[in-house]
Protein backbone atom coordinates (compact mmCIF):
# COMPACT_ATOMS: atom_id res chain seq x y z
CA UNK A 1 0.00 0.00 0.00
CA UNK A 2 1.33 3.57 -1.08
CA UNK A 3 1.62 6.40 1.34
CA UNK A 4 -1.28 8.43 -0.58
CA UNK A 5 -3.68 5.51 0.21
CA UNK A 6 -2.49 5.30 3.97
CA UNK A 7 -3.30 9.13 3.88
CA UNK A 8 -6.58 9.16 2.07
CA UNK A 9 -8.18 5.63 4.10
CA UNK A 10 -6.73 7.29 7.22
CA UNK A 11 -9.53 9.36 7.80
CA UNK A 12 -12.38 7.31 7.91
CA UNK A 13 -15.06 9.40 8.59
CA UNK A 14 -15.67 11.54 5.46
CA UNK A 15 -16.81 14.98 5.63
CA UNK A 16 -20.47 15.63 3.89
CA UNK A 17 -18.97 18.20 1.68
CA UNK A 18 -17.03 15.66 -0.24
CA UNK A 19 -20.60 13.97 -0.67
CA UNK A 20 -22.07 17.29 -2.01
CA UNK A 21 -18.96 18.25 -4.28
CA UNK A 22 -19.50 14.65 -6.15
CA UNK A 23 -23.07 15.27 -6.29
CA UNK A 24 -22.36 18.43 -7.94
CA UNK A 25 -19.73 17.16 -10.42
CA UNK A 26 -22.22 14.56 -11.30
CA UNK A 27 -24.84 16.51 -12.56
CA UNK A 28 -22.89 16.97 -15.65
CA UNK A 29 -24.36 13.34 -15.92
CA UNK A 30 -27.38 14.39 -15.88
CA UNK A 31 -27.38 16.61 -18.67
CA UNK A 32 -25.49 14.37 -20.93
CA UNK A 33 -29.09 11.42 -20.11
CA UNK A 34 -31.21 13.76 -20.50
CA UNK A 35 -30.03 14.70 -24.43
CA UNK A 36 -29.59 10.81 -24.59
CA UNK A 37 -32.90 10.12 -23.65
CA UNK A 38 -35.29 13.14 -25.36
CA UNK A 39 -34.64 13.00 -28.53
CA UNK A 40 -36.17 9.53 -29.59
CA UNK A 41 -39.85 11.05 -27.94
CA UNK A 42 -39.17 14.48 -29.50
CA UNK A 43 -38.21 12.67 -32.91
CA UNK A 44 -42.14 11.25 -32.73
CA UNK A 45 -43.39 15.54 -33.36
CA UNK A 46 -40.81 16.83 -35.02
CA UNK A 47 -41.83 16.63 -38.42
CA UNK A 48 -45.36 18.01 -37.63
CA UNK A 49 -42.56 21.06 -38.02
CA UNK A 50 -40.57 20.46 -40.41
CA UNK A 51 -40.44 17.40 -43.36
CA UNK A 52 -38.08 14.99 -42.26
CA UNK A 53 -36.60 12.20 -44.15
CA UNK A 54 -35.42 9.23 -42.66
CA UNK A 55 -32.25 10.61 -43.51
CA UNK A 56 -32.86 13.94 -42.06
CA UNK A 57 -34.05 12.21 -38.83
CA UNK A 58 -30.56 10.20 -39.09
CA UNK A 59 -29.07 13.71 -38.95
CA UNK A 60 -31.10 14.94 -36.22
CA UNK A 61 -30.39 11.91 -33.78
CA UNK A 62 -26.58 11.01 -34.63
CA UNK A 63 -25.59 15.15 -35.08
CA UNK A 64 -25.59 15.44 -31.24
CA UNK A 65 -22.82 12.30 -31.32
CA UNK A 66 -20.84 14.68 -33.99
CA UNK A 67 -20.73 17.47 -31.25
CA UNK A 68 -20.03 15.25 -28.42
CA UNK A 69 -16.73 14.06 -30.55
CA UNK A 70 -15.84 17.93 -30.43
CA UNK A 71 -16.48 18.75 -27.03
CA UNK A 72 -14.48 15.55 -25.66
CA UNK A 73 -11.60 16.54 -28.11
CA UNK A 74 -11.05 19.83 -27.01
CA UNK A 75 -13.17 19.48 -23.64
CA UNK A 76 -9.60 17.26 -21.73
CA UNK A 77 -7.22 20.22 -23.34
CA UNK A 78 -9.33 22.82 -21.99
CA UNK A 79 -9.98 21.40 -18.97
CA UNK A 80 -6.19 21.11 -18.05
CA UNK A 81 -5.53 24.37 -18.89
CA UNK A 82 -8.63 26.63 -17.70
CA UNK A 83 -9.46 23.85 -14.71
CA UNK A 84 -12.16 21.33 -13.89
CA UNK A 85 -14.87 24.22 -12.78
CA UNK A 86 -14.81 26.80 -15.17
CA UNK A 87 -14.82 23.90 -17.86
CA UNK A 88 -18.18 22.34 -15.91
CA UNK A 89 -19.90 26.44 -15.95
CA UNK A 90 -18.75 27.12 -19.50
CA UNK A 91 -20.48 23.66 -20.55
CA UNK A 92 -23.43 24.16 -18.37
CA UNK A 93 -23.76 27.52 -20.08
CA UNK A 94 -23.33 25.92 -23.26
CA UNK A 95 -26.12 23.46 -22.59
CA UNK A 96 -28.63 26.18 -21.32
CA UNK A 97 -28.13 28.34 -24.56
CA UNK A 98 -28.16 25.34 -26.76
CA UNK A 99 -32.45 24.13 -25.10
CA UNK A 100 -33.48 27.54 -25.96
CA UNK A 101 -32.11 27.76 -29.23
CA UNK A 102 -32.68 24.28 -29.94
CA UNK A 103 -36.75 24.80 -29.01
CA UNK A 104 -36.70 27.88 -30.81
CA UNK A 105 -34.77 26.81 -34.46
CA UNK A 106 -37.00 28.46 -37.41
CA UNK A 107 -36.01 25.62 -39.35
CA UNK A 108 -34.57 22.16 -39.42
CA UNK A 109 -30.84 23.66 -40.54
CA UNK A 110 -31.19 25.88 -37.33
CA UNK A 111 -31.82 22.89 -35.29
CA UNK A 112 -29.46 20.73 -36.33
CA UNK A 113 -26.72 23.17 -35.80
CA UNK A 114 -27.79 23.78 -32.21
CA UNK A 115 -27.60 19.94 -31.58
CA UNK A 116 -24.50 19.98 -32.99
CA UNK A 117 -23.27 23.00 -30.25
CA UNK A 118 -25.64 20.66 -27.40
CA UNK A 119 -23.44 18.33 -28.65
CA UNK A 120 -20.37 19.91 -27.58
CA UNK A 121 -21.38 20.33 -24.06
CA UNK A 122 -22.37 16.66 -23.29
CA UNK A 123 -19.38 15.92 -24.66
CA UNK A 124 -17.44 17.77 -22.36
CA UNK A 125 -20.35 17.16 -19.61
CA UNK A 126 -19.25 13.58 -20.14
CA UNK A 127 -15.32 13.86 -19.07
CA UNK A 128 -15.15 16.95 -16.59
CA UNK A 129 -17.30 15.03 -14.09
CA UNK A 130 -15.67 12.11 -13.80
CA UNK A 131 -12.50 13.93 -13.54
CA UNK A 132 -13.94 16.40 -11.07
CA UNK A 133 -15.20 13.89 -8.46
CA UNK A 134 -11.98 11.28 -8.80
CA UNK A 135 -9.26 14.07 -8.71
CA UNK A 136 -10.92 15.38 -5.32
CA UNK A 137 -12.36 12.09 -3.76
CA UNK A 138 -10.94 9.39 -0.96
CA UNK A 139 -9.64 6.75 -2.33
CA UNK A 140 -11.74 3.91 -0.33
CA UNK A 141 -15.11 5.61 -1.68
CA UNK A 142 -13.69 7.49 -5.33
CA UNK A 143 -15.45 4.23 -7.30
CA UNK A 144 -18.97 4.50 -5.75
CA UNK A 145 -18.61 8.79 -5.99
CA UNK A 146 -17.28 8.35 -9.20
CA UNK A 147 -20.36 5.99 -10.40
CA UNK A 148 -22.57 9.01 -8.83
CA UNK A 149 -21.93 10.75 -12.40
CA UNK A 150 -23.31 7.42 -14.44
CA UNK A 151 -26.50 7.13 -12.14
CA UNK A 152 -27.48 11.28 -13.10
CA UNK A 153 -26.74 10.02 -16.66
CA UNK A 154 -29.36 6.68 -16.11
CA UNK A 155 -31.86 9.41 -13.80
CA UNK A 156 -31.15 11.86 -17.12
CA UNK A 157 -32.26 9.11 -19.11
CA UNK A 158 -35.55 8.16 -17.42
CA UNK A 159 -36.28 12.11 -16.79
CA UNK A 160 -36.27 12.61 -20.55
CA UNK A 161 -38.55 9.79 -20.81
CA UNK A 162 -41.19 11.79 -18.58
CA UNK A 163 -40.61 14.59 -20.07
CA UNK A 164 -41.76 13.43 -23.32
CA UNK A 165 -44.49 11.65 -22.30
CA UNK A 166 -45.67 15.16 -20.28
CA UNK A 167 -45.44 17.50 -23.11
CA UNK A 168 -46.54 15.04 -26.22
CA UNK A 169 -48.18 16.44 -28.20
CA UNK A 170 -48.85 20.17 -27.56
CA UNK A 171 -49.28 22.33 -24.26
CA UNK A 172 -50.12 26.08 -24.44
CA UNK A 173 -50.26 25.84 -28.10
CA UNK A 174 -46.66 25.22 -28.62
CA UNK A 175 -45.92 21.89 -30.72
CA UNK A 176 -44.56 19.37 -27.75
CA UNK A 177 -40.94 18.32 -29.54
CA UNK A 178 -39.90 22.25 -28.56
CA UNK A 179 -40.69 21.77 -24.95
CA UNK A 180 -39.00 19.17 -24.64
CA UNK A 181 -35.55 20.29 -26.23
CA UNK A 182 -36.31 23.63 -24.14
CA UNK A 183 -36.50 21.42 -20.85
CA UNK A 184 -32.81 20.25 -20.88
CA UNK A 185 -32.42 24.18 -19.70
CA UNK A 186 -33.43 23.42 -16.42
CA UNK A 187 -30.62 20.23 -15.52
CA UNK A 188 -28.37 23.10 -17.39
CA UNK A 189 -29.68 25.90 -15.08
CA UNK A 190 -29.31 23.88 -11.76
CA UNK A 191 -25.48 22.56 -12.73
CA UNK A 192 -24.76 26.04 -13.29
CA UNK A 193 -25.91 27.38 -10.23
CA UNK A 194 -24.63 24.35 -8.52
CA UNK A 195 -20.92 25.21 -9.75
CA UNK A 196 -21.31 28.09 -7.45
CA UNK A 197 -20.71 25.37 -4.37
CA UNK A 198 -18.28 22.87 -6.59
CA UNK A 199 -14.60 23.29 -5.51
CA UNK A 200 -11.53 23.12 -7.96
CA UNK A 201 -9.72 19.77 -7.90
CA UNK A 202 -6.89 19.78 -5.78
CA UNK A 203 -4.80 18.05 -7.59
CA UNK A 204 -5.25 20.30 -11.05
CA UNK A 205 -4.44 23.44 -8.26
CA UNK A 206 -1.50 21.84 -6.79
CA UNK A 207 -0.57 21.18 -10.66
CA UNK A 208 -0.64 24.72 -11.57
CA UNK A 209 1.38 25.72 -8.38
CA UNK A 210 -2.36 27.17 -6.69
CA UNK A 211 -0.66 25.44 -3.55
CA UNK A 212 -2.71 27.59 -0.99
CA UNK A 213 -5.90 26.78 -2.38
CA UNK A 214 -5.61 23.40 -3.07
CA UNK A 215 -4.73 23.07 0.67
CA UNK A 216 -8.31 24.89 1.09
CA UNK A 217 -9.87 22.80 -1.11
CA UNK A 218 -8.27 19.31 0.37
CA UNK A 219 -8.77 20.08 3.97
CA UNK A 220 -13.04 20.94 3.36
CA UNK A 221 -13.06 18.03 1.40
CA UNK A 222 -11.45 15.77 3.83
CA UNK A 223 -12.89 16.97 6.74
CA UNK A 224 -8.81 17.82 8.55
CA UNK A 225 -6.44 19.93 8.74
CA UNK A 226 -3.85 17.30 8.18
CA UNK A 227 -3.38 17.48 4.80
CA UNK A 228 0.30 18.60 4.54
CA UNK A 229 2.11 14.67 3.30
CA UNK A 230 -1.05 14.38 0.50
CA UNK A 231 0.18 17.41 -0.53
CA UNK A 232 3.37 17.06 -0.76
CA UNK A 233 3.28 13.74 -2.34
CA UNK A 234 0.93 14.92 -5.57
CA UNK A 235 3.27 17.85 -5.52
CA UNK A 236 6.00 15.00 -6.14
CA UNK A 237 4.48 13.15 -8.40
CA UNK A 238 3.35 16.61 -10.43
CA UNK A 239 6.93 17.92 -10.00
CA UNK A 240 8.59 14.77 -11.53
CA UNK A 241 6.35 15.79 -14.72
CA UNK A 242 6.72 18.30 -17.73
CA UNK A 243 3.72 19.45 -19.06
CA UNK A 244 2.02 16.90 -21.12
CA UNK A 245 0.40 16.74 -24.39
CA UNK A 246 -1.19 14.71 -26.93
CA UNK A 247 2.43 12.91 -28.03
CA UNK A 248 3.02 11.49 -24.32
CA UNK A 249 0.01 9.26 -24.93
CA UNK A 250 2.00 7.46 -27.17
CA UNK A 251 4.85 6.52 -24.97
CA UNK A 252 5.45 2.60 -24.43
CA UNK A 253 4.67 3.50 -20.68
CA UNK A 254 1.49 5.13 -20.97
CA UNK A 255 0.27 2.82 -23.63
CA UNK A 256 -1.53 0.25 -21.84
CA UNK A 257 -3.51 2.44 -19.94
CA UNK A 258 -4.20 4.16 -23.70
CA UNK A 259 -5.36 0.53 -24.22
CA UNK A 260 -7.35 -0.34 -21.90
CA UNK A 261 -9.13 3.27 -21.85
CA UNK A 262 -9.85 3.37 -25.86
CA UNK A 263 -10.50 -0.58 -25.64
CA UNK A 264 -13.17 0.44 -23.22
CA UNK A 265 -14.31 3.11 -24.85
CA UNK A 266 -15.23 1.06 -27.97
CA UNK A 267 -16.56 -1.78 -26.12
CA UNK A 268 -19.00 -0.22 -24.38
CA UNK A 269 -21.06 1.29 -27.69
CA UNK A 270 -20.30 -1.87 -29.46
CA UNK A 271 -21.95 -3.95 -26.88
CA UNK A 272 -25.03 -2.58 -27.74
CA UNK A 273 -26.57 -0.43 -24.87
CA UNK A 274 -27.73 2.08 -27.15
CA UNK A 275 -29.27 -0.19 -29.30
CA UNK A 276 -31.40 -0.69 -26.45
CA UNK A 277 -31.96 2.30 -24.97
CA UNK A 278 -33.05 3.77 -28.17
CA UNK A 279 -35.03 1.12 -30.14
CA UNK A 280 -36.35 -0.62 -27.17
CA UNK A 281 -40.08 0.54 -27.61
CA UNK A 282 -39.59 -0.96 -31.50
CA UNK A 283 -38.14 -3.92 -30.47
CA UNK A 284 -41.19 -4.54 -27.93
CA UNK A 285 -43.51 -3.81 -30.49
CA UNK A 286 -42.27 -5.87 -32.88
CA UNK A 287 -42.26 -9.06 -30.52
CA UNK A 288 -45.96 -8.29 -30.32
CA UNK A 289 -46.42 -5.60 -27.23
CA UNK A 290 -49.04 -3.42 -27.82
CA UNK A 291 -48.26 0.45 -27.40
CA UNK A 292 -49.01 0.85 -23.84
CA UNK A 293 -47.02 -2.31 -22.87
CA UNK A 294 -44.02 -0.72 -24.95
CA UNK A 295 -43.74 2.41 -23.50
CA UNK A 296 -44.15 0.67 -19.85
CA UNK A 297 -41.60 -1.64 -21.17
CA UNK A 298 -39.19 1.33 -22.23
CA UNK A 299 -39.71 2.72 -18.87
CA UNK A 300 -39.04 -0.46 -17.25
CA UNK A 301 -35.69 -0.54 -19.21
CA UNK A 302 -35.13 2.87 -17.81
CA UNK A 303 -35.49 2.26 -14.12
CA UNK A 304 -33.43 -0.97 -14.20
CA UNK A 305 -30.94 0.72 -15.45
CA UNK A 306 -31.13 3.20 -12.87
CA UNK A 307 -31.80 0.73 -9.91
CA UNK A 308 -28.75 -1.80 -11.06
CA UNK A 309 -26.40 1.99 -10.88
CA UNK A 310 -27.32 2.16 -7.47
CA UNK A 311 -26.25 -1.56 -6.45
CA UNK A 312 -23.04 -0.65 -8.54
CA UNK A 313 -22.64 2.00 -6.37
CA UNK A 314 -22.90 0.12 -2.84
CA UNK A 315 -20.70 -2.78 -5.12
CA UNK A 316 -17.47 -0.81 -6.53
CA UNK A 317 -15.35 -0.06 -3.48
CA UNK A 318 -16.21 -3.51 -2.15
CA UNK A 319 -15.95 -6.12 -4.50
CA UNK A 320 -13.73 -3.64 -6.98
CA UNK A 321 -14.00 -2.72 -10.84
CA UNK A 322 -12.58 -6.25 -12.59
CA UNK A 323 -15.13 -8.72 -10.69
CA UNK A 324 -17.92 -5.95 -11.63
CA UNK A 325 -16.87 -5.80 -15.54
CA UNK A 326 -16.25 -9.60 -15.57
CA UNK A 327 -19.81 -10.35 -14.26
CA UNK A 328 -21.10 -7.63 -16.77
CA UNK A 329 -20.06 -8.89 -19.66
CA UNK A 330 -20.60 -12.41 -18.74
CA UNK A 331 -24.18 -11.73 -18.26
CA UNK A 332 -24.70 -9.22 -20.87
CA UNK A 333 -23.18 -12.07 -23.56
CA UNK A 334 -25.86 -14.68 -21.84
CA UNK A 335 -28.67 -12.29 -22.13
CA UNK A 336 -27.93 -10.86 -25.51
CA UNK A 337 -28.09 -14.96 -26.92
CA UNK A 338 -31.18 -15.48 -25.53
CA UNK A 339 -32.56 -12.32 -26.75
CA UNK A 340 -31.25 -13.39 -30.37
CA UNK A 341 -32.91 -16.79 -30.08
CA UNK A 342 -36.40 -15.50 -29.51
CA UNK A 343 -36.41 -14.14 -32.83
CA UNK A 344 -35.94 -17.62 -34.51
CA UNK A 345 -38.77 -19.06 -32.08
CA UNK A 346 -42.34 -19.05 -33.72
CA UNK A 347 -44.83 -17.06 -32.11
CA UNK A 348 -43.24 -14.05 -30.30
CA UNK A 349 -45.73 -13.55 -28.12
CA UNK A 350 -46.71 -15.50 -24.98
CA UNK A 351 -43.86 -16.99 -23.02
CA UNK A 352 -41.40 -16.34 -25.35
CA UNK A 353 -42.08 -12.60 -25.42
CA UNK A 354 -41.80 -12.72 -21.93
CA UNK A 355 -38.66 -14.26 -22.16
CA UNK A 356 -37.28 -11.84 -24.56
CA UNK A 357 -38.49 -9.14 -22.37
CA UNK A 358 -36.56 -10.50 -19.38
CA UNK A 359 -33.37 -11.29 -21.63
CA UNK A 360 -33.29 -7.29 -22.58
CA UNK A 361 -33.94 -6.18 -19.35
CA UNK A 362 -31.61 -8.33 -17.65
CA UNK A 363 -29.13 -7.52 -19.99
CA UNK A 364 -29.59 -3.41 -19.42
CA UNK A 365 -29.03 -5.03 -15.63
CA UNK A 366 -25.73 -6.56 -16.47
CA UNK A 367 -24.70 -3.32 -18.24
CA UNK A 368 -25.68 -0.98 -15.39
CA UNK A 369 -23.17 -2.88 -13.17
CA UNK A 370 -20.53 -3.09 -15.54
CA UNK A 371 -19.34 -1.20 -18.40
CA UNK A 372 -21.70 1.83 -17.81
CA UNK A 373 -20.55 3.05 -14.89
CA UNK A 374 -17.03 1.24 -15.05
CA UNK A 375 -15.98 2.61 -18.13
CA UNK A 376 -16.23 6.27 -17.32
CA UNK A 377 -14.41 5.94 -13.85
CA UNK A 378 -11.56 4.01 -14.98
CA UNK A 379 -10.34 6.81 -17.77
CA UNK A 380 -10.41 9.16 -15.01
CA UNK A 381 -8.34 6.80 -12.83
CA UNK A 382 -5.55 4.94 -15.06
CA UNK A 383 -3.77 8.22 -16.59
CA UNK A 384 -0.88 10.05 -14.86
CA UNK A 385 -1.45 13.28 -13.86
CA UNK A 386 0.35 15.83 -16.25
CA UNK A 387 -2.38 14.40 -19.51
CA UNK A 388 -5.01 13.04 -17.24
CA UNK A 389 -7.58 15.19 -19.04
CA UNK A 390 -6.01 14.94 -22.25
CA UNK A 391 -6.09 11.30 -22.24
CA UNK A 392 -9.46 10.82 -20.78
CA UNK A 393 -10.59 12.94 -23.42
CA UNK A 394 -9.15 10.86 -25.89
CA UNK A 395 -10.98 7.71 -24.66
CA UNK A 396 -14.54 9.66 -24.39
CA UNK A 397 -13.96 10.59 -28.17
CA UNK A 398 -13.49 6.98 -28.93
CA UNK A 399 -16.67 6.35 -27.28
CA UNK A 400 -18.70 8.96 -28.92
CA UNK A 401 -17.16 8.22 -32.03
CA UNK A 402 -18.14 4.15 -31.59
CA UNK A 403 -21.66 5.70 -30.32
CA UNK A 404 -22.17 7.68 -33.99
CA UNK A 405 -21.32 4.24 -35.90
CA UNK A 406 -23.63 1.68 -34.06
CA UNK A 407 -26.62 4.58 -34.29
CA UNK A 408 -25.86 4.74 -37.97
CA UNK A 409 -25.51 1.19 -39.15
CA UNK A 410 -27.28 -1.05 -36.65
CA UNK A 411 -31.20 -0.59 -38.68
CA UNK A 412 -29.09 -1.51 -41.92
CA UNK A 413 -27.31 -3.97 -39.96
CA UNK A 414 -30.66 -5.46 -38.70
CA UNK A 415 -32.26 -5.27 -42.19
CA UNK A 416 -29.34 -7.28 -43.99
CA UNK A 417 -28.84 -10.03 -41.21
CA UNK A 418 -32.02 -10.22 -39.05
CA UNK A 419 -32.68 -9.49 -35.64
CA UNK A 420 -31.55 -12.38 -34.14
CA UNK A 421 -27.59 -12.91 -35.86
CA UNK A 422 -27.57 -9.00 -35.05
CA UNK A 423 -28.48 -9.06 -31.36
CA UNK A 424 -26.12 -12.40 -31.66
CA UNK A 425 -23.50 -10.30 -33.47
CA UNK A 426 -23.73 -7.90 -30.32
CA UNK A 427 -23.15 -10.60 -27.62
CA UNK A 428 -20.24 -11.99 -29.69
CA UNK A 429 -19.17 -8.33 -29.06
CA UNK A 430 -19.44 -8.73 -25.08
CA UNK A 431 -17.77 -11.66 -24.98
CA UNK A 432 -14.43 -10.33 -26.48
CA UNK A 433 -15.02 -7.40 -23.84
CA UNK A 434 -14.68 -10.23 -21.34
CA UNK A 435 -11.30 -11.75 -22.82
CA UNK A 436 -10.09 -7.96 -23.11
CA UNK A 437 -11.45 -7.07 -19.71
CA UNK A 438 -9.84 -10.34 -18.12
CA UNK A 439 -6.29 -9.58 -19.68
CA UNK A 440 -5.70 -6.41 -19.81
CA UNK A 441 -8.07 -3.98 -16.90
CA UNK A 442 -6.15 -3.19 -13.77
CA UNK A 443 -8.13 -3.29 -10.77
CA UNK A 444 -7.88 0.11 -9.29
CA UNK A 445 -10.03 0.31 -6.19
CA UNK A 446 -9.01 1.08 -2.92
CA UNK A 447 -5.64 3.11 -4.20
CA UNK A 448 -4.62 6.32 -4.45
CA UNK A 449 -4.27 7.93 -8.12
CA UNK A 450 -0.48 8.70 -7.55
CA UNK A 451 -0.09 4.66 -6.69
CA UNK A 452 -2.08 4.05 -10.20
CA UNK A 453 0.08 6.35 -12.01
CA UNK A 454 3.17 4.67 -10.30
CA UNK A 455 2.14 0.81 -11.06
CA UNK A 456 1.79 2.32 -15.28
CA UNK A 457 5.64 3.65 -14.98
CA UNK A 458 7.08 0.27 -13.27
CA UNK A 459 5.36 -1.44 -16.26
CA UNK A 460 3.24 -3.19 -13.46
CA UNK A 461 -0.28 -2.49 -14.86
CA UNK A 462 -1.25 -5.42 -16.71
CA UNK A 463 -4.95 -6.93 -16.17
CA UNK A 464 -5.07 -10.15 -13.70
CA UNK A 465 -1.49 -10.19 -12.75
CA UNK A 466 -1.44 -7.15 -11.42
CA UNK A 467 -4.43 -7.68 -8.82
CA UNK A 468 -3.51 -7.06 -5.39
CA UNK A 469 -5.35 -7.08 -2.56
CA UNK A 470 -6.63 -3.75 -1.81
CA UNK A 471 -6.22 -1.89 1.76
CA UNK A 472 -7.67 -3.71 4.12
CA UNK A 473 -8.54 -0.04 6.11
CA UNK A 474 -10.45 0.64 2.64
CA UNK A 475 -13.53 -2.21 3.21
CA UNK A 476 -14.73 -2.46 6.01
C1 LIG B 1 -23.03 5.48 -22.18
C2 LIG B 1 -24.15 5.98 -23.03
C3 LIG B 1 -25.42 5.22 -22.71
C4 LIG B 1 -25.70 5.24 -21.21
C5 LIG B 1 -26.86 4.34 -20.88
C6 LIG B 1 -23.42 5.62 -20.73
O1 LIG B 1 -22.39 5.19 -19.90
O2 LIG B 1 -21.84 6.19 -22.43
O3 LIG B 1 -23.82 5.85 -24.40
O4 LIG B 1 -26.52 5.78 -23.39
O5 LIG B 1 -24.56 4.83 -20.48
O6 LIG B 1 -27.05 4.24 -19.50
Amino acid sequence: MGIADRLVNAEREHSSFVYVMAGIAALNGLLFGFDVGVISGALLYIDQTFTLSPFLEGVVTSSVLVGAMIGAATGGTLADRFGRRRLTLAGAIVFFVGSFGMALSPTIEWLIAWRVIEGVAVGVASIVGPLLISETAPSDIRGALGFLQQLMITIGILLAYVVNYAFAPEFLGIVGWRWMLWFGAVPAAILAAGTYFLPESPRWLIENDRIDEARAVLSRVRGTDDIDEEIEHIRDVSETEAEGDLSDLLEPWVRPALIVGVGLAVIQQVSGINTIIYYAPTILSNIGFGDIASIVGTVGVGTVNVLLTVVAILLVDRVGRRPLLLVGTGGMTVMLGILGLGFFLPGLSGVVGYVTLGSMIGYVGFYAISLGPVFWLLISEIYPLRIRGTAEGVASVFNWGANFLVALTFLPLINRLGEGPSFWLLGGFCLLAFVFIYSRVPETMGRSLEDIEADLRENAMVGPDQERSPDPASND
